[in-house]
């Protein structure tokens, strides 16, 4: 099949969920007009959910699409009925765009490396630095908190932290301030010559990584070290795995530049 034919994942949720909207709607609106009734939204909403959900199981969707699909529409009619201004939707939006704008372009969303990891990432960097130096760049980077922590504990690695959700570039630039050896910036991370550091780490989801392991090889120096939090490259042995003690298990999954 071509390319134009495939849809993204949130495409295909959407199609779906309109299929099921426009089955039910075709049936409903001739039978109430029929009888000159009004449509009882409601129910319309409930067997819209309910045909969406038969819809997603018959294509072995995952079981919280499908969960999705059964609750969507009957919970928009619900917040319908709170008469709720709709300002406040448009509010909550804009904040969820300038937090999860990741999520929306690149399936990648924010959540954070937690301590044990930072620690096990600061002990890679320090084992690699050696007593000299080390360029080091977090690839997606939150609100910072891996990055700066890396920088004030390793005044020899230059770290570096790339972000483009506006909120969580925005907390991360405040929270980076004063570090000589921290260079925080607004970008893609698609963006970034990877071919400048020594160490790139991401955290990032499974969605990104084969397009990720790509830039990887096309960029970086023979030697250096691309570490991917919890999500392996598919295909591709590591050459080795950090098991972090934390739960749930957030492995790193080193891979060596190869040409060394
Ligand atoms: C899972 S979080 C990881 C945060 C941080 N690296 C950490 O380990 O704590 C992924 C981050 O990548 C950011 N992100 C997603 N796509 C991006 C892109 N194309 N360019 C820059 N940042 C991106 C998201 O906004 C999010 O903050």
């Amino acid at each position: 099949m071509s390319d134009s034919f495939s849809f993204s994942p949130a495409a295909r949720q959407f199609a779906l969920q309109a299929a099921a909207a426009m089955l039910v709607l075709s049936v409903a609106w001739p039978y109430y007009g029929w009888q000159a009734a009004a449509l009882p939204w409601a129910e319309t909403s409930y067997a819209i959910g309910c045909v969406g959900f038969a819809f997603a199981t018959l294509s072995r969707q995952p079981w919280w699409w499908r969960l999705i699909h059964l609750l969507f529409l009957p919970a928009v009619w619900f917040t319908h009925q709170l008469q709720i201004d709709p300002g406040w939707f448009l509010a909550a939006f804009i904040l969820l765009l300038l937090v999860y704008r990741g999520a929306l372009s690149g399936q990648v969303p924010l959540y954070l490396s937690n301590r044990e990891t930072v620690a096990a990432l600061a002990e890679l960097l320090e084992q690699r630095a050696g007593s000299g130096s080390l360029r080091f760049v977090d690839l997606g980077a939150g609100i910072g908190s891996t990055v700066i922590t890396l920088a004030d504990h390793l005044p020899q690695v230059h770290c570096r932290g790339v972000e483009n959700a506006p909120l969580t570039w925005l907390i991360g630039r405040l929270l980076a301030v004063g570090r000589p050896n921290l260079q925080w910036q607004w970008e893609d991370l698609w963006q970034v010559d990877l071919g400048q550091h020594d160490v790139v780490y991401a955290f990032l989801s499974p969605a990104p990584m084969p397009q990720l392991w790509e830039k990887a090889l096309r960029e970086m120096a023979p030697g250096s070290l691309l570490v991917s939090n919890s999500f392996p490259v598919p295909g591709v042995v590591p050459s080795r795995v950090i098991e972090v003690p934390c739960l749930p298990a957030r492995p790193l999954y080193c891979y060596e530049m190869p040409g060394a």
